[in-house]
């Protein structure tokens, strides 16, 4: 039988993620479909319900229900309780059960960027927000010792820290403090949504000093591609990363829990930077 996956949201017109999953579906000759599901926040539920009774094989879950999901579904991965967010949920034998594959997504995509482990990376977090959490939680996860988040509001900063259940050595530091010691680290992570189409100017704040040349900047925004901030990284000698890969490595380990299979990535890549011209 042929099997149905997708994605709920509000809105959901503009999701890339039919196209990148039903191209692999495609191409490793897996009998499955990937729809679009327009689900309003007071029909989640029902919806979640709607899914186990169809028996959908698996689905995304985008904003704004990654978190309210949750007490629906039957079963939650650690890590997603621990983000406190779901985005990929598979259904076995009936039973619906939540990842997040975001942040385990960027930590895939900055491997694959740098092919060498990242447990000793001095990290900057830029940002304290959802995104911000789950690729906190992520890093450590991974083994990454040491890293300091900075956010314009110091109070949601140490609050993240705080809500870290895993062992790591964290400062929690305002964008001055963050300046100043912006040469120690080896991978800063641009996780506002300062920068973002259509406010392409901004930026969460203007890089003074020099950075080391080997440290990589990455910025999960992907929509430009090159930020203001990755640009004036860029001018300052540093590696740099734009967020195509952590959307593209979400899917590819949703991918995996669904089908046991890894997809081509690069495949996927492609279908992306084409999409967004
Ligand atoms: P998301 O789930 O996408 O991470 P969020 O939870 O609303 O979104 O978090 C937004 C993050 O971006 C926060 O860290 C926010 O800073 P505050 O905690 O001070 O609000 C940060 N942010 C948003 N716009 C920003 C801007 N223009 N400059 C700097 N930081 C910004």
């Amino acid at each position: 039988m042929r099997e149905l996956y997708g994605v709920m949201g509000d809105p959901i017109r503009h999701s890339m993620s039919p196209d990148i999953h039903n191209d692999a579906f495609k191409r490793m000759n897996i009998n499955a479909d990937y729809h679009l599901f327009h689900v309003i926040p007071a029909k989640l539920e029902d919806a979640v319900n709607g899914a186990r009774a169809l028996k959908i094989s698996g689905f995304n879950v985008t904003v704004p229900h990654k978190t309210k999901i949750m007490p629906f579904l039957d079963e939650i991965d650690e890590l997603a309780i621990a983000i406190g967010a779901v985005n990929t949920v598979v259904n076995r034998n009936g039973r619906l059960i939540g990842y997040n594959t975001d942040g385990p997504g960027f930590v895939r995509g900055i491997y694959e960027k740098l092919g060498t482990p990242l447990t000793n990376k001095r990290t900057l977090i830029i940002g304290a927000g959802g995104a911000a959490r789950g690729i906190y939680f992520s890093l450590v996860k991974e083994g990454v010792t040491q890293i300091d988040i900075c956010n314009r509001t110091l109070e949601n900063a140490k609050s993240l820290i705080k809500q870290c259940p895993y062992q790591v050595a964290s400062e929690a530091l305002s964008f001055e403090e963050a300046l100043k010691k912006i040469a120690e680290y080896d991978l800063i992570v641009q996780t506002t949504s300062a920068g973002m189409s259509p406010n392409i100017s901004g930026l969460p704040f203007e890089i003074r000093g020099s950075l080391q040349s080997s440290a990589l900047v990455s910025d999960i925004i992907y929509n430009p591609l090159e930020t203001e901030f990755l640009k004036q990284a860029k001018e300052k000698g540093a590696m740099t990363h734009n967020g195509i890969d952590m959307f593209v490595y979400q899917a590819a380990l949703a991918f995996e829990i669904w089908t046991g299979r890894t997809p081509d990535t690069e495949m996927m890549r492609n279908i992306v930077v084409t999409k967004l011209g």
